[in-house]
């Protein structure tokens, strides 16, 4: 069989055995991960590593772990932040109760910025926002619901935190073991559950769906269908942002007003959601 066959293949039994989506994301995406499998595996051919993959479930678990890539951190982009806080603000405004969902959420630092940022703003009330944390992977679930994070030489936690002036309220902070643990006032607002954006339906009612830097690894033409389950999600008038590297294809534009185009926060309009529901 050639590489190319070969690759293919490993990819196709990915999908059907595994249970990762692989028709859905670019195949540079998909060869760098496999191929970081391969390098720490000491395997020298796809067909090489295929062989390990079908015969090793801690290697399906690894690739699997590997492939929902999961770099993320507290209060990512914090321009978007702002925007984030405004649109809080603006649904606590208008709501009695406040229904977020982040959707890819990693490790669950998203949703724990989420809280915290309610929490901290007298304008937002945080005893009515209720945060539903989604994601693939099961192991990024698990440190998420742990809400316990571990400062690396390349991770520096506190930095992220302190978009907020007085984070030390939201986070137990452990020195010596350079460990941050969520407070269960931050953790309590959190519901944590698995969801495949791609295999699983919509859900509903959503005043505001974050859903960043997943897009980045789809293909073009499964993009639209992903946002679509989004747009479904959203009750009329809800919020959506994505990525600010991200765009929305142009099939689903319509169905959102931009309102801060360059932070990539969107609104989805009455009309279009009589349209897509
Ligand atoms: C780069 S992280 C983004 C995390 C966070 N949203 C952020 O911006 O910091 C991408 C996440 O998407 C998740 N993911 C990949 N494919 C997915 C899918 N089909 N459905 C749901 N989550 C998925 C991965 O497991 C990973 O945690």
């Amino acid at each position: 069989m050639s590489v190319d066959a070969t690759f293919a293949s490993l990819l196709e039994y990915v999908e059907a055995e595994l249970g990762f989506a692989t028709s859905h994301y670019n195949t540079s995406y998909l060869n760098r991960r496999v191929s970081s499998r391969m390098r720490r595996t000491g395997s020298d051919s796809y067909e090489e590593y295929f062989e390990l993959l079908r015969n090793e479930t801690a290697e399906q678990r690894a690739l699997l772990d590997s492939l929902s890539i999961n770099v993320t951190g507290f209060f990512r982009n914090p321009d978007v932040w702002e925007g984030i806080r405004d649109v809080l603000r603006r649904l606590t405004a208008e709501n009695e109760s406040i229904h977020v969902w982040s959707a890819a959420c990693a490790d669950g630092r998203e949703p724990y910025s989420l809280s915290m940022l309610a929490h901290d703003d007298d304008e937002i009330d945080a005893s009515n926002v209720h945060i539903l944390a989604t994601d693939i992977s099961e192991s990024a679930l698990e440190t998420a619901r742990s809400g316990t994070y571990t400062e690396s030489r390349t991770v520096d936690l506190g930095d992220q935190l302190a978009f907020l002036s007085e984070y030390e309220e939201y986070v137990d902070h452990d020195p010596a073991a350079q460990t941050y643990q969520v407070t269960s006032t931050v953790a309590e607002n959190v519901t944590f559950e698995r969801h495949d954006l791609i295999n699983d339906g919509p859900k509903s009612g959503f005043d505001l769906v974050i859903c960043r830097n997943l897009f980045i690894y789809i293909d073009n033409e499964h993009k639209q269908s992903m946002l679509e389950t989004i747009a479904r999600s959203l009750r009329s008038g809800g919020y959506l942002v994505i990525g600010k590297a991200e765009t929305i294809p142009p099939n689903v534009k319509s169905a959102f007003d931009v309102r801060k185009g360059r932070l990539r926060i969107y609104q989805r309009d009455a009309v279009s959601s009589e349209r897509t529901n």
